[in-house]
């Protein structure tokens, strides 16, 4: 008699023999899952760079999936069938690192995410990264806080909305100064120890923060803004984390949209888009960022890649820099922003680059309008 898990296999096999060519409804309605449905199509295009995750033991992709955009709350809505339908493309695509966070759409990002994991089927090869330490009230004004309670409290929640067992990587979003650094860092270090979450990450840290956490404990991560137009990073908090073998997964490696070079400079974007108020979108630099944008366009296109492809192989290639977080809507903008594999910017570019920079934009403007006003 064949032990039964040979059985299982075989008919697994069976199925995806049987179901080729079928349309996804009819495979989905014999319990198959979609990484089965697609796995020849996947294996294909499966080309994404991978990278060791500093020091913990994640082979991860270059581009992590962001899904605050997923969750609607501050992109102006979402369309939940699309967003599900792009994390799945990302996962296609050979994507296999996503960052969400509880925050993102109130629960919303995080439930979309745990719905399409459960349609791909396969949740161990995906590495997911949430988050802790923000919370809302009923009119969504949202504060800080890390405190023990609360971290415990959004652990579970986290898990039941991406119905997955354990967090790969649990960060807490933004430094609280209400709660003693030592206390959140003991808390996570307690989550690692039952088993609830794999490696601990910091998000919006300085130095001097993540120093202090580093005195309680291991900090496998950070998650720092970065992207060609907000810099910041370079200048200390990279190079330390390279120092401390700490990995980064930088975000808003497009700078909110504005590196794939679809604005004008005119566009006014809708109340709930977070866009409205940040200050690279206001008219007399949104312009300069534009201009510039048509000039780094120009470099993209000699090595037949897009604005955003150049822009996320750009951050890629800074020192310091892990893995680059890309938020997409779409599976066309997942399409885009996965294609920064098997090549590479030249150094001559990376220096038209720093002169395109220097000529374009007089006005710069940091990435700190997007922190939570309410501090505890
Ligand atoms: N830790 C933190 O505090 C923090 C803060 C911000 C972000 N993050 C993380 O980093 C991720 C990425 O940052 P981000 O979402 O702020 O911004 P981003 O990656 O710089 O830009 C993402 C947005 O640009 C547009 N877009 C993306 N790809 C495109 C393409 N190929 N063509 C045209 N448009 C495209 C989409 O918005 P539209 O379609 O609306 O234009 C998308 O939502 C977030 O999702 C989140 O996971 C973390």
């Amino acid at each position: 008699m064949r032990p039964l898990v040979g059985n299982l296999r075989l008919w697994q096999n069976f199925r995806r023999y049987i179901f080729q060519g079928f349309p996804h409804w009819v495979c989905f309605g014999f319990g198959m899952t979609y990484s089965q449905v697609n796995r020849d199509e996947r294996e294909g295009l499966q080309s994404m760079d991978k990278v060791r995750f500093g020091n913990t033991d994640l082979d991860v992709s270059v581009i992590v999936l962001g899904t605050w955009v997923t969750g609607g709350w501050a992109w102006g809505g979402t369309d939940e069938k699309e967003a599900r339908a792009a994390v799945l493309k990302a996962l296609e695509l050979g994507v296999n690192f996503i960052d969400t966070a509880p925050v993102y759409g109130f629960g919303k990002s995080e439930r979309i995410v745990g719905e399409a994991l459960k349609e791909w089927g396969n949740k161990d090869q995906v590495v997911i990264a949430t988050k802790c330490g923000l919370e809302w009230d009923d009119r969504q004004n949202i504060r800080r806080n890390s405190s023990p309670q609360r971290i415990l409290e959004e652990i579970d929640q986290s898990l039941k909305r991406l119905g997955v067992e354990r967090i790969d990587l649990y960060q807490i979003h933004w430094p609280d100064d209400s709660v003693l650094l030592e206390k959140s860092m003991e808390t996570l270090l307690k989550l690692q120890d039952n088993g609830k979450i794999r490696y601990v990450g910091l998000s919006n840290f300085n130095r001097e923060q993540v120093e202090v956490c580093l005195t309680v404990g291991p900090v496998h991560s950070l998650q720092p803004p970065y992207n060609l137009f907000e810099r910041e990073a370079e200048k200390e908090l990279l190079p330390f984390c390279a120092e401390k073998g700490i990995a980064t997964l930088t975000y808003g490696g497009l700078c909110r949209g504005l590196l794939t070079g679809k604005f004008s400079g005119k566009e006014e974007f809708p109340r709930g888009d977070l866009r409205r108020a940040d200050p690279k979108y206001k008219p007399d630099r949104f312009i300069q960022y534009v201009k510039a944008v048509e000039e780094f366009r120009k470099i993209a296109a000699s090595y037949g890649k897009s604005p955003a492809q150049f822009a996320l192989r750009w951050a890629l290639q800074q020192p310091g820099v892990t893995t680059v977080i890309a938020g997409a809507r779409t599976p066309r903008q997942v399409e885009d922003n996965c294609g920064v594999s098997g090549w590479k910017i030249s150094a001559e570019d990376l220096d038209r680059v720093e002169e395109i920079l220097a000529k374009r934009i007089k006005t710069p403007v940091g990435p700190e309008f997007m922190a939570p006003r309410s501090q505890r």
